[in-house]
């Protein structure tokens, strides 16, 4: 008899996440025998739910907001891009039975931009602004892809120093205030703060995204976020949203998961029809 494996995404709220549309799309691409649900689950809750799931005979986990810190202390095993993002998104059970935990952000955020956009990373000046979560996220796997520079501007310039200093035994990333990135020009302009929820900007100067510069904006909304448009309006050669970065984090959690990797070309082209009726 055949058996279905059990995954689900953990996260307060919820009922919004496109989570569960994108793994059953690549469930049945790939025609792999699974289910994924939703759970609402507070940081309160988190412990006990994670020990149930598990201990019922689930198979893996998405963990989001406000969970992730909370993951990444549950897992005694981590990935090295988990271990310096300090969140995990992912849970995996291992072969041994040991639960693993990984951030696949990071990595859904460089595959969208360099396979999906073919925007290289490599060599490039690279701004990420904000010096929260998200930002430390993405920080490893985008140096992993040698970019020329990494600046990370915050409000809080303290927070940005900090987060900079995290990552020195890695890479030098340059630390400042926005003011400071006055005549300063950049390749790619990354947005990972959380002024977007808000539909607000964070105070960037015009002039600086270089020519042929590009935006994307980790967060994703049913219309242009308040970045996606001023990076229309700096001329970017592309302005983009997140959907492209979430379908791949779910996809490389999937691959985790399942040991395969699903096509996400078609599952981006299905969310954004989607998002756009
Ligand atoms: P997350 O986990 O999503 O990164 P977070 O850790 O609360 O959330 O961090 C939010 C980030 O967005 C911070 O860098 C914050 O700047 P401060 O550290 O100065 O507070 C930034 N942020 C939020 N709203 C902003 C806005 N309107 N303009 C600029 N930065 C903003």
């Amino acid at each position: 008899m055949s058996q279905i494996d059990h995954y689900a995404v953990f996260g307060s709220p919820i009922e919004h996440s496109k989570s569960p549309r994108i793994h059953t799309l690549f469930a049945e691409q790939t025609q792999q025998l699974m289910e994924y649900s939703t759970q609402l689950v507070s940081a309160e809750k988190f412990p006990r739910a994670v020990k149930d799931f598990f201990s019922s005979g689930g198979r893996g986990l998405n963990c989001t907001v406000p969970l992730k810190e909370l993951a990444w202390e549950y897992a005694k095993l981590k990935t090295e891009r988990a271990e310096l993002a300090k969140a995990v998104n992912t849970l995996a059970v291992q072969a041994d039975g040991r639960i693993l935990g990984d951030n696949t952000d990071g990595i859904g955020l460089v595959t969208d931009i360099q396979n999906n956009h073919g925007i290289s990373l490599k060599q490039k000046r690279i701004l990420i602004l904000g010096a929260g979560g998200a930002s430390r996220g993405i920080i490893l796997p985008i140096l992993e892809q040698l970019p020329l520079s990494m600046t990370i501007a915050n409000r809080t310039v303290a927070k940005a120093v900090t987060l900079a200093d995290e990552f020195c035994h890695k890479a030098k990333i340059n630390a400042c205030g926005y003011d400071a990135l006055k005549g300063q020009s950049f390749d790619l302009i990354l947005n990972a703060t959380s002024a977007s929820l808000t539909d607000e900007l964070p105070p960037l100067a015009a002039g600086l995204l270089a020519e042929q510069g590009s935006c994307y904006d980790l967060a994703y909304a049913n219309k242009a976020t308040a970045f996606v448009r001023w990076g229309y309006e700096q001329h970017a050669s592309n302005s983009l949203d997140g959907l492209g970065m979430l379908v791949e984090q779910a996809a490389e959690a999937f691959y985790l998961w399942r040991g395969m990797r699903p096509d996400t070309l078609p599952v981006i082209q299905i969310l954004e029809a989607e998002r756009n009726s």
